[in-house]
């Protein structure tokens, strides 16, 4: 993997150099970021996880017999590996398991509890970051097919061209191959508000942990109790915005470079984009993928969307 800090560093000072600093999310995700992410995946307001979960333990029987017998299935983003406990009871003799995260140290401990759970599953995680590249071994030669799995909506988190890639992505990658992918549908926006402005302030914390991280890591000097966290719905770009909020006219040094931030100026710190069904199919087929089965709950909240994904070297 490239040096993740030093691109922390790069970004970080570009963000700060820029007229409307906005940095990548990746950047919550060290292990402290990780831990507090899955606090928020426990708070009430916090429907994504809830719901996905539920059409996973509804619908994971169908999942699994789309992905076939000795896949290979690779978890992008993967998290804590709450989710994919569910397909895996179901899959059908399975070849081998690829969870794949920025954060080590959070990926290598759930990747150890898996592994107890499911002893006969070859489990392989992968430190990297799947916005550089893939880093994918050579498939188990038992394997049949190879399958994506990207839940918990962090799509969503990809600015428009950067979805694009992330579907020529699994174009390339997987050829003859199929995605499961979790998103997050457009609802009405106070439920939205409620999820990313928690009463117990862990999104906020969440938030904050980003400056915290880099005067840790990057030895910069920011005043943690100058910034404010602020999350609104952004209606007509169909995003969650989350930002820091500079609480005073205050000056910040990193690497001997100083950059001020008036009282009211922000750090763009998360999009997180909500979809229609039709629009995220529109923009996965533009890239080859084929659209399949769509599961989903009863409010519609939450979609669980199937593509297969063409042989485009026999094609
Ligand atoms: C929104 S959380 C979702 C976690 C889990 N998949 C779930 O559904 O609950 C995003 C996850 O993606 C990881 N992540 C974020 N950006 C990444 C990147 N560029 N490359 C690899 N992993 C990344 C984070 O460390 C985190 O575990």
């Amino acid at each position: 993997m490239n040096n993740p800090v030093n691109h922390f560093e790069n970004d970080l000072l570009a963000a700060l150099s820029s007229e409307n600093k906005h940095i990548s999310p990746k950047y919550f995700y060290d292990a402290n970021g990780s831990a507090l992410f899955d606090q928020i995946c426990d708070l009430p307001e916090y429907y994504p996880t809830k719901t996905e979960l539920s059409i996973l333990s509804h619908h994971s029987g169908a999942m699994a017999q789309h992905m076939g017998p000795h896949a290979e299935l690779i978890e992008l983003g993967a998290g804590a590996l709450t989710k994919v406990r569910l397909l895996l009871r179901q899959l059908d003799s399975p070849t081998s398991f690829l969870p794949m995260d920025i954060s080590g140290d959070h990926l290598t401990a759930a990747a150890r509890d898996l592994q107890r759970e499911f002893p006969q599953l070859a489990v392989s995680p992968i430190v990297a970051d799947y916005t550089h590249d893939w880093s994918l071994p050579l498939p188990h030669k038992a394997t049949q097919r190879r399958i994506a799995f990207f839940p918990g909506s962090t799509i969503g988190n990809f600015l428009p061209t950067e979805v694009d890639s992330f579907f020529a992505n699994c174009a390339k990658h997987l050829p003859a191959g199929g995605l499961l992918l979790g998103v997050d549908l457009l609802k009405p926006p106070q439920i939205i508000h409620q999820a990313y402005n928690d009463a117990q302030g862990i999104t906020a914390a969440f938030n904050s942990n980003l400056l915290t991280r880099a005067n840790r890591e990057l030895n910069a000097n920011f005043d943690v109790s100058q910034f404010a966290h602020w999350a609104f719905y952004n209606a007509p770009q169909h995003r969650v915005e989350m930002h820091l909020v500079s609480l005073k006219k205050q000056e910040v040094v990193l690497k001997n470079q100083s950059f001020v931030f008036e009282e009211g100026e922000t750090l763009h710190t998360e999009n997180s984009y909500k979809y229609s069904i039709d629009k995220i199919q529109d923009i996965a087929e533009k890239q080859g993928l084929k659209s399949g089965p769509v599961w989903t709950d009863p409010n519609r909240w939450f979609g669980l969307l199937w593509f297969d994904i063409p042989d485009f070297e026999t094609a």
